[in-house]
């Protein structure tokens, strides 16, 4: 078998696809969902969100300059579709029922709400933006991370892996596989 050499594509895969919340002047407040997102730097703690300019969410966060990003789990995969493909401009993504429902969580520093379903929320505010073609790029400093205490063990460790995230790969959502290793486990000696 040979191997073939297509053109350029998105195919840098998988990625998390993260809900991103944002409020207007007036305190209302929208939700999409992206895929283009990142950890984009750690000291200090910065992420990207690429969005196209013609997102509802795009005027809000380029006008406000804050959003919270929130990861999303096993039981917010349909939602994050839902919200991925209906806009703000349309519908009160905040007002959604069922398997569809979000609640408000309070942010500390960013007038942005959290998602009380994530079970993590990372306060952000934007620090650049890139106009780079379909996408501007929001590069942000995480102002605060905003975690669900049932996911913290007796000894306060927080344990990501009981929320089950999920990933974004080549158009479909999968939920996380069996840990094949910690950071470092290949140069530990047994
Ligand atoms: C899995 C998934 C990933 C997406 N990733 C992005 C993204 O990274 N950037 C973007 O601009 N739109 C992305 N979208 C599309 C927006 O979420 C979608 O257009 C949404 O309706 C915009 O909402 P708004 O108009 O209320 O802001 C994605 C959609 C899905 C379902």
């Amino acid at each position: 078998m040979g191997r073939q050499y297509w053109k350029p594509s998105n195919m840098l895969y998988p990625v998390p696809a993260v809900l991103v919340s944002c409020a207007d002047e007036e305190g209302h407040a929208n939700v999409m969902t992206a895929a283009w997102a990142g950890t984009v730097c750690s000291d200090p703690v910065m992420l990207s969100v690429s969005i196209r300019r013609e997102r509802y969410s795009h005027g809000i966060i380029k006008r406000t300059g804050e959003f919270v990003v929130n990861l999303t789990t096993e039981k917010l995969a349909k939602v994050t579709d839902y919200v991925g493909v209906k806009s703000g401009r349309d519908i009160d993504k905040f007002a959604l029922q069922g398997d569809l429902k979000l609640t408000k969580s309070e942010s500390r520093f960013v007038k942005a709400p959290g998602i009380a379903e994530s079970p993590v929320c990372l306060e952000c505010r934007v620090t650049q933006i890139l106009e780079l073609g379909s996408h501007d790029m929001f590069i942000a400093e995480v102002l605060s991370t905003d975690i669900d205490e049932q996911y913290l063990d007796e000894k306060g460790k927080f344990d990501l892996a009981a929320a089950k995230l999920v990933a974004y790969s080549h158009g479909e959502y999968y939920a996380l596989g069996e840990l094949l290793g910690k950071f470092g486990y290949s140069v530990r000696k047994k």
